[in-house]
């Protein structure tokens, strides 16, 4: 992970101690790079220059305010799924003509939130959404932008829980159905056909099932152009993946190759049949800016040595971070003080303190640690905060940033009152 390294021994978040940051702000904690966020989103920014092109963050892989405000002051749009994610880009300082609204089941209220603030564009997923944006729409007096999001049946090849593209899933408007919905779109008073989007899943290490979807979604363009319909953007969705340092598995296509790729396609295609119409081209990256600008730090409460196995119980849990236990995701684990050559250490199985055998992070690890060492998850920046919970009534993790020697509190540590804060008891 660049821009954690260890330094005299101790892993650093750039020019920070994570022990230092342990001591501070106690564990567990998420601790993001600054610099590294920033060179994330610019992989993808620069590879756009010159180009009619915008990349929207999709924040549910992190939607920590701080993060979305360095991301909004570099430019970035935002994919957001919630009217809760609308009111953080509002409250982060974001630009929300810039935002994409996502998802399968928005609800009137946040249809209406979003057109009030005139958000770039609504990814609509079936007919009946079509209609229920156009009766709001008619309702305040405007009109939608609106894209479809096509099921472009491409195999992502990754895990089934986050493979989104398939014919099977919930997502989107079949591929063979896509002519008609965009017909009764255009049909439509107050929805103004925009765009095409597609999202076929997420940590995809080839790019090359995306670029196959950018090739269906092309055929779509043109089928729709034939009919007079013409599009204004259009958007790949998300899913480049990042490298958690599985055993075996290929590096990803860095984020600029991948944009590259795209652009070269679309240059090709506009000259040789598009008639050379300008199209702008929409990304919806998630996990590849976030994902390595993160670890999150935890304690070795105790080791228990068990008859099978050997445990090591930190004070981070399913419920900071739920990856492991939902999709049996590998995420490597580095102990914060630097182990001496040769030692290994045993195999632990790293486990939190709640009360499920789900509660895993990681399986079968040779670490060299003792009770009251720290230890890193890492690459945990994607997913991980956003999903987490207050199962067993804990408070989530802390959150900071750190921007070279400067370690910026983003998120403080909730307390037990405010967990029950919004319960009474029955009068
Ligand atoms: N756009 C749409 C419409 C999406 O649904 C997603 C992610 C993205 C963009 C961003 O995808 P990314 O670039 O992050 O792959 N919780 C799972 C991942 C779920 C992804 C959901 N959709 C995990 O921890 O692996």
């Amino acid at each position: 992970m660049p821009h954690f390294d260890y330094q005299d021994g101790v892993l650093h978040a750039e020019g920070v101690a994570l022990s230092a940051i342990a001591e501070q702000f106690g564990t567990p904690t998420y601790v993001y790079s600054k610099a590294r966020l920033l060179e994330n989103f610019d992989a993808y920014a620069n590879a756009c220059t010159g180009r009619d092109a915008l990349v929207c963050y999709a924040m549910k892989a992190n939607s920590n305010l701080a993060v979305l405000n360095l991301l909004a002051k570099r430019g970035a749009g935002f994919d957001i799924v919630s009217a809760g994610e609308l009111q953080r880009v509002i409250a982060a300082g974001g630009d929300t003509g810039k935002v994409i609204f996502s998802g399968v089941g928005k609800s009137a209220d946040e249809m209406r939130l979003a057109l009030q603030h005139d958000i770039l564009c609504f990814n609509v997923e079936s007919i009946p959404e079509l209609h229920r944006l156009n009766d709001v729409a008619g309702a305040l007096g405007k009109k939608a932008r609106v894209s479809l999001r096509v099921n472009p049946n491409v195999d992502p090849k990754t895990h089934p829980y986050i493979a989104t593209g398939l014919k099977a899933s919930k997502f989107g408007v079949a591929f063979s159905d896509a002519l008609t919905t965009y017909r009764t779109a255009a049909s439509l008073p107050h929805l103004d056909v925009a765009g095409i989007d597609c999202h076929i899943g997420s940590q995809l290490l080839d790019d090359a099932p995306l670029l196959e979807a950018l090739d269906k979604l092309i055929e779509l363009v043109d089928a729709l152009g034939d009919e007079g319909i013409h599009l204004h953007h259009l958007d790949m969705g998300g899913g480049l993946g990042i490298d958690y340092g599985v055993a075996g598995e290929e590096a990803p296509a860095p984020a600029g190759d991948y944009v590259t790729r795209v652009f070269q396609r679309i240059d090709a295609w506009r000259a040789e049949k598009h008639g050379g119409r300008p199209i702008k081209v929409i990304f919806e990256p998630g996990r590849s800016i976030v994902g390595d600008t993160g670890v999150l730090l935890t304690k070795v409460e105790f080791i228990k040595h068990g008859e099978e196995k050997n445990y090591c119980i930190v004070d981070a849990a399913m419920n900071d971070m739920a990856r492991p236990a939902l999709y049996q995701a590998w995420m490597d684990m580095q102990p914060v003080k630097q182990a001496a050559e040769g030692s290994d250490g045993a195999l632990f199985d790293v486990v939190g303190p709640i009360c499920e055998s789900g509660d895993w992070l990681a399986r079968d690890r040779a670490l060299p640690v003792e009770a009251g060492d720290l230890l890193v998850m890492k690459s945990a920046g994607a997913y991980g905060m956003t999903m987490a919970s207050n199962y067993n009534t804990r408070g989530r993790a802390a959150e900071v940033i750190v921007d070279g020697d400067q370690v910026h509190l983003v998120r403080r540590r909730e307390t037990v009152e405010e967990l029950f804060a919004l319960e009474s008891v029955m009068k």
